[in-house]
């Protein structure tokens, strides 16, 4: 199983600690060493990143070649952290940079609970220490028809599931965004059931290919990404891949997302990537790669169907959306 997508365990010594990316984050904030995106978007070469305040002559090494396993190459730092759906703080892309600057991902726990033998809540450092940090260099689909191929490092969810143990009554997984108005402006809009929730099967939820990313391009994971950790399902649209984590839960049955209340028709549960189901709104049969010109076509499963297509074996694709 899995044998083609990569999955690179990854030295610690290739990842910086977070305690000295919080550190040179602190540092950085009091010397008044400010990254808006703007402004080193008109002073500052395209790769240099922004996603994160990394100081001059220290941006994020990016090993050139890294791609995905059909060959595709990440996207540079840059247009992933500069390129965001995150709308806790903004509806615009470019807006979610600036924005989530001053997110404090310092210190974290995510309370996993309901139908387990073991509920425990875990402090990010434990999860590092625990589960040990690999790279996956996945491809990003969003429902809006764009893609990255993202080269993120993390761990299976399966792992953390297994500690808890799962009771046979469990079903189904629910995920939760942490909920902070006074950070995340874009909590405060009454237009979304606030805090952000998604959920997957048990069974796609232990599969191998979905993780718990901490980090990308070895770096611990950018606010505009979903610091500390969030989740990465990669044959599924990208909005099931919440971001910001506090809670996992345990169910029996199947659980409500934000997406699906704001627009069932729209964004089903499952969101299995399927060019040959458009959205009401617009075709899935192409997209547009950030960093390319042109449209590529979609792939089924985003390309991940070897390994994912068992889980629906018998499924009508297009009902069950
Ligand atoms: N998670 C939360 N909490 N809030 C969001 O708005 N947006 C989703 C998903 N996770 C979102 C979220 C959508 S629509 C996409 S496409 C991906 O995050 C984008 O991830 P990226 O910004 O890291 O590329």
């Amino acid at each position: 199983m899995n044998t083609k997508y990569k999955s690179v365990p990854v030295k610690s010594s290739e990842i910086t600690p977070y305690s000295q990316y919080l550190s040179r984050r602190e540092f950085l904030r009091a010397a008044g060493i400010v990254t808006g995106s703007a402004l080193l978007a008109a002073c500052a070469p395209a790769q240099r990143a922004t996603g994160t305040t990394v100081p001059e002559g220290e941006a994020p090494v990016l090993p050139p070649g890294k791609m995905d396993e059909r060959g595709d190459p990440a996207n540079s730092f840059e247009d992933i952290t500069n390129y965001n759906n995150y709308y806790e703080f903004s509806t615009d892309k470019e807006a979610v940079n600036p924005l989530s600057q001053d997110f404090t991902a310092a210190p974290w726990t995510i309370q996993v609970y309901g139908l387990v033998n073991n509920p425990t809540v875990f402090g990010i450092e434990d999860l590092l220490k625990e589960f040990p940090q690999e790279e996956r260099i996945y491809r990003l689909r969003c429902v809006e028809a764009w893609s990255m191929v993202i080269p993120w490092t993390g761990f299976p969810l399966a792992s953390l599931l297994k500690k808890v143990e799962p009771t046979s009554d469990a079903k189904f997984v629910r995920f939760e965004t942490v909920f902070r108005p006074e950070e995340m402006p874009g909590q405060k809009s009454p237009f979304y059931p606030w805090p952000y929730q998604e959920g997957l099967r048990l069974d796609e939820a232990m599969h191998d290919l979905t993780i718990l990313a901490t980090g990308l391009y070895g770096q611990p994971m950018p606010n505009p990404n979903g610091a500390p950790i969030r989740l990465v399902v990669p044959w599924k649209y990208g909005f099931k891949s919440i971001k910001s984590i506090v809670k996992i839960e345990l169910m029996a049955e199947q659980p409500s997302t934000l997406w699906s209340a704001v627009g069932p028709n729209e964004y089903g549960f499952y969101s299995n990537v399927n060019p040959d189901r458009p959205h009401p709104r617009w075709s899935q049969a192409s997209e547009r790669r950030i960093g390319e010109l042109g449209r590529r076509a979609t792939l089924m499963f985003n390309g991940y169907a070897e390994e994912v297509a068992a889980l629906y074996e018998g499924m009508d694709l297009i009902e069950n959306y």
